[in-house]
């Protein structure tokens, strides 16, 4: 899960490290009297899980607290990259002398973390890592020893950051690893005219297997569930394992690497999967029914893919569950359905005679998902 800026931000100050004063207001009357309490002068920032919000416009400086009603007016309701502003911080400005970069990220591959500082942060990292890549350090850390002050000088150093971030980089590491972190990402810590370091963004991705032990976060009630995908409630909802993805290819197969393998073979075909959903061994007609109708809500979806192996449960019982879930679901978009395993051939039979017009068979997983793939694009 990730955090809000105005969170991350929380837990920063919580670990000893300096950031602006601020508040967070959720209607352009309360920016207002959050401004005037802040000094007039303040920051206007958009509070939405994604990065980028200075180049969309949702930063923005306001001189005084009538200003910043006006900001926060225009800010809150903004789209930015898909993401809904409803509420918004405002931070004391903060005169700034240079701009970094630093993250720490888990490194699965290496079983590891990497700490990434670079002394050009700002709002264009991104295209410094890929033009000019020598100005990003990066460095692996024992998660064992983690980053006590010498490790934290020395990446301070490589980085070409000054001395005295190190004791940020410390507490830095502190909140990754006591807040069960995956990411900590400050983007951009600064150096003020008056040499103090601050961390004016900041992005917190925590380990959602942790989520037993790291409570707090937790009842986020309404404001986390403006971001949180309609669609994974609806399932959540249902108790359905379906993850939203950005493609027009709905998927639905029984067994979690068979959906892996569907998602990438989807893929192969040119096509991109809209979900993951694993309807699991029961495949009943239910879950059948339920699985479908989150998927045909999901308007960029165009084309719906079932890939079943019958194992124990038998491609009958889920041809039979396809059946059933058909007179309650309304079918508004071609099915391409590829049963095999255990019982196929009665599985498929069951399907030939129900002939629904819009669900059509095909007798393998890479035939079935370039069928799936043309309608998809066809329609
Ligand atoms: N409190 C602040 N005082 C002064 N400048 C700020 C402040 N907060 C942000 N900025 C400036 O705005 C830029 C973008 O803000 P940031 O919070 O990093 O948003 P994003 O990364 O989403 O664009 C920063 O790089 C910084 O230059
Ligand atoms: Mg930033």
């Amino acid at each position: 899960m990730d955090l809000y800026e105005h969170q991350a931000r929380e837990l920063f100050e919580e670990y000893g490290i300096l950031v602006p004063r601020a508040e967070v207001a959720d209607s352009a009357k309360e920016a207002r009297a959050s401004a005037a309490r802040l000094g007039g002068r303040v920051v206007v920032k958009a509070q939405v899980k994604t990065g980028g919000r200075g180049k969309a416009g949702g930063v923005k400086f306001a001189r005084d607290p009538a200003a910043a009603e006006l900001t926060a007016r225009q800010i809150l309701g903004m789209d930015i990259k898909g993401h809904t502003v409803h509420s918004v911080m405002l931070a004391q400005p903060v005169d700034i002398d240079s701009e970094f970069y630093v993250s720490y990220v888990l490194d699965r591959s290496q079983g590891r973390f990497l700490a990434i500082a670079s002394a050009e942060g700002g709002m264009d990292i991104e295209e410094v890592a890929a033009t000019r890549p020598e100005a990003v350090v990066r460095m692996a850390i024992d998660p064992f020893e983690g980053v006590p002050h010498k490790k934290a000088a020395g990446i301070a150093a490589a980085a070409g950051l000054p001395a005295s971030a190190a004791d940020t980089l410390t507490a830095l590491w502190s909140v990754l690893i006591r807040e069960d972190a995956l990411l900590v990402e400050v983007n951009p810590l600064v150096r003020t005219a008056q040499g103090q370091i601050l961390a004016l963004d900041g992005k917190v991705t925590l380990d959602d297997n942790a989520s037993f032990r790291q409570t707090r976060w937790g009842a986020q009630g309404p404001a986390d569930r403006h971001e949180a995908d309609e669609l994974e409630a609806a399932a959540a909802a249902k108790g359905l394992n379906y993850v939203k993805l950005d493609g027009e290819v709905g998927v639905i197969g029984n067994g979690a690497g068979l959906v892996m393998s569907t998602l990438d073979v989807v893929a192969g075909c040119g096509a991109r999967p809209a979900n993951f959903l694993d309807i699991g061994g029961g495949a009943s007609a239910q879950i059948m029914a339920d699985g479908l109708s989150v998927i045909l809500s999901d308007p960029s979806v165009t084309a719906v893919f079932v890939n079943v192996f019958g194992g124990i449960t038998a491609c009958d019982a889920v041809a039979d569950g396809i059946v059933r879930a058909l007179e309650s679901v309304r079918l508004t978009k071609p099915l391409v359905v590829r049963l095999d395993g255990n019982n196929a051939a009665r599985g498929r039979a069951i399907l030939d005679e129900r002939a629904h017009p819009l669900v059509e068979q095909a007798t393998t997983m890479d035939g079935a998902a370039r069928r799936a793939a043309e309608l998809a694009h066809a329609a």
